[in-house]
């Protein structure tokens, strides 16, 4: 048996493919990604020679290579972790999240429709098309309003949650329209291994340690839902095993933190693991920078769908999940000091003979 995977060489899909392969029965994975610049195959270096992990070079969005894929693996499940992903790019820049999250969620459907529709009919019931979302498609929540649950309304507010809010409907439409048997996540903000340091824990872990500035948005008092990226992995699984077809499922750890509040225990801990010369507290570093415009105010997941229906609850504290991210990053130099210069980029100019 095996599963298809789009975007497994990103932060979540990477930590994802790593974390099912841990399991010595695992089935294979076709891990197809276009190796954007968010794409880094170093993150899968462990698999290397592990004959379970195809990883395929290109753009989800490519109707015939989907179809060949899918005709020659024959996947059990397609899991859609690819996409554009940033907030602050898709301000600058929202055209790539409409063509990757809108376009290449629905050319991805189109193929995948094909192919479930010529399965036999034990393995057309046992297929699963699982969409990876993100709580930010459900807009910003006021101070003293209840957290999301799966029926709150969508009110994206920035071209990132728009674009994954349109393939969120295009996933529930292809459900609705063809019977397509989907189930679709959404996930509040994750941290951990392997993370791109644009997002805000990260570029906080790395520019401390090389002593630049840390920018903390506006007031710094925005908040967001934290989750442990493992945890996230996990109510994957579980949503993928025993999710009821066609339903969402919201996934979150009840961990709110204003932004301050994150760069704050970040600089605490690399003042306790990794502490500065002449013995000041990386919080020196924290500077105030304009706001993002349209910046949400808070994010807030109400889980108790997937707790009370699949079982599921994370095994990470905020407290732990930090700990071991922070650890993680003082572990990995090289992986940042490849990430931080592009040189992660050269293995597939050499490899592909053209720019990622
Ligand atoms: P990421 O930006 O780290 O990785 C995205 C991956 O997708 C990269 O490897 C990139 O090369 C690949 N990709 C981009 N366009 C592609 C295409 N057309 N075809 C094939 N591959 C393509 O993103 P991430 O943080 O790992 O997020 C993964 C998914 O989880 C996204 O759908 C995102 O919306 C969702 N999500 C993220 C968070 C978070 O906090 N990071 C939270 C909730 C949901
Ligand atoms: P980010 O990691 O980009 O995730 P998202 O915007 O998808 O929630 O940002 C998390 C929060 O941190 C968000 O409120 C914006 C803020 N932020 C900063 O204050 N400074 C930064 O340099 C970055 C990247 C983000």
């Amino acid at each position: 048996m095996t599963i298809l995977v789009t975007g497994g060489a990103g932060f979540i899909g990477g930590n994802f493919v790593l974390d099912w392969l841990a399991e010595p029965q695992a089935e294979s994975v076709v891990n197809l990604d276009k190796l954007t610049y968010a794409g880094n195959l170093e993150t899968l270096a462990s698999l290397s020679g592990d004959s379970r992990h195809v990883f395929v070079h290109g753009d989800m969005a490519d109707a015939e290579l989907v179809t060949r894929l899918l005709a020659e693996h024959q996947p059990r499940a397609v899991l859609n972790f690819a996409a554009e992903s940033h907030v602050d790019r898709s301000i600058s820049g929202p055209e790539a999240f409409v063509q990757t999250n809108v376009m290449g969620t629905f050319k991805l459907l189109e193929a995948v429709r094909a192919y479930w529709g010529g399965l036999a009919s034990g393995a057309q019931q046992a297929f699963r098309f699982l969409h990876v979302s993100t709580d930010e498609v459900y807009g910003s929540l006021g101070p003293g309003e209840a957290a999301f649950t799966e029926s709150h309304r969508y009110q994206p507010n920035s071209p990132y949650s728009a674009s994954k809010a349109a393939s969120d409907h295009l996933v529930r439409a292809y459900h609705h329209t063809y019977g397509l048997p989907v189930l679709t996540t959404n996930c509040s903000n994750n941290y951990g291994p392997f993370h791109f340091p644009e997002k805000l824990i990260p570029l906080m872990i790395v520019n401390a340690l090389a002593g630049k500035l840390l920018p903390v948005y506006g007031d710094g008092m925005q908040i967001r839902d934290w989750l442990y990226v493992k945890d996230h992995c996990s109510a994957i699984r579980r949503v993928l095993q025993a999710g009821r077809l066609g339903e969402v499922y919201n996934v979150g750890g009840w961990n709110e933190k204003a932004n301050i509040e994150i760069v704050h225990t970040v600089c605490d801990l690399l003042d306790e693991m990794q502490p500065r010369a002449g013995g000041l507290s990386y919080r020196g570093q924290i500077t105030h920078v304009t706001d993002r415009p349209g910046h949400d105010r808070r994010y807030a997941i109400d889980a108790r769908k997937l707790h009370g229906e699949l079982g599921w609850k994370p095994a990470e504290t905020f407290d732990t999940g930090i700990r071991q991210t922070v650890s993680w990053y003082l572990d990995h130099p090289g992986w940042v000091a490849r990430v931080q210069s592009g040189a992660y980029r050269e293995w597939v100019q050499a490899q592909y003979g053209q720019a990622a």
